[in-house]
């Protein structure tokens, strides 16, 4: 299967996905709305289609869009991967890629939707902080959840030291949630994904 890869800055989980070997799945490109984006170069070093649309030069999200989803749809992805691509969607782009797009979130969904989510999760006094794999859908971090990620928060963690900690772990859950697609093993039911072989 076809994957494309979206980033917009280091790409650390991309090079976690391009780093595991999954049967049946095939990186077919890494795009990015950054052309400095530091994960582009990385994958270009290693054979990798890149490409990037400087989201700046648009007039609008949807023009935005429309051009994203030309340069994406050429290389007629199974999988749309969103791994640290920092643009709100339209929902003709949501649409779209409506069961074949996804998304890692640096928390436990349903809580701390949006930006700064450590941050948050250690004002709100959280003991747990994590991340999540999910179906993307026109609602801003609400699709239905493929996995999830916890990790412990103490007193004093700062909020770079709860990232580092929670980065660990979608480095290990997003190339085990790619797979998991790429071999058929999920199945959106509502807002709920069943995993054929579900993981903890
Ligand atoms: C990750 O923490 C992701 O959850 C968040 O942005 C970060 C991207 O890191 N939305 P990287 O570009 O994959 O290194």
């Amino acid at each position: 299967q076809n994957i494309v890869i979206l980033i917009s800055g280091r790409g650390s989980n991309m090079q976690a996905i391009v780093e595991t070997d999954i049967p049946g799945a095939r990186i077919a490109a890494v795009l990015s709305n950054r052309t400095e984006a530091a994960g582009l170069a990385w994958a270009a070093e290693r054979g990798i289609a890149t490409d990037a649309l400087d989201h700046r030069h648009f007039a609008d999200r949807t023009a935005f869009d429309q051009a994203m989803m030309q340069k994406i749809d050429a290389y007629q992805p199974d999988l749309v991967v969103l791994a640290g691509f920092m643009r709100i969607l339209t929902l003709e782009f949501c649409r779209h890629y409506q069961g074949r797009l996804i998304n890692i979130h640096p928390s436990l969904l349903p809580a701390f939707t949006g930006l700064h989510t450590h941050e948050r999760a250690i004002e709100a006094g959280c003991r747990i902080a994590g991340c999540t794999i999910h179906f993307v859908t026109p609602e801003l971090d609400c699709g239905p959840i493929i996995a999830q990620g916890a990790v412990p928060v103490a007193d004093n963690d700062s909020a770079d030291d709860v990232a580092a900690r929670v980065l660990k772990v979608e480095h290990q859950l997003f190339p085990r949630a790619v797979a998991d697609f790429v071999a058929g093993r999920l199945k959106i039911k509502g807002n709920r994904v069943i995993n054929a072989e579900h993981r903890a």
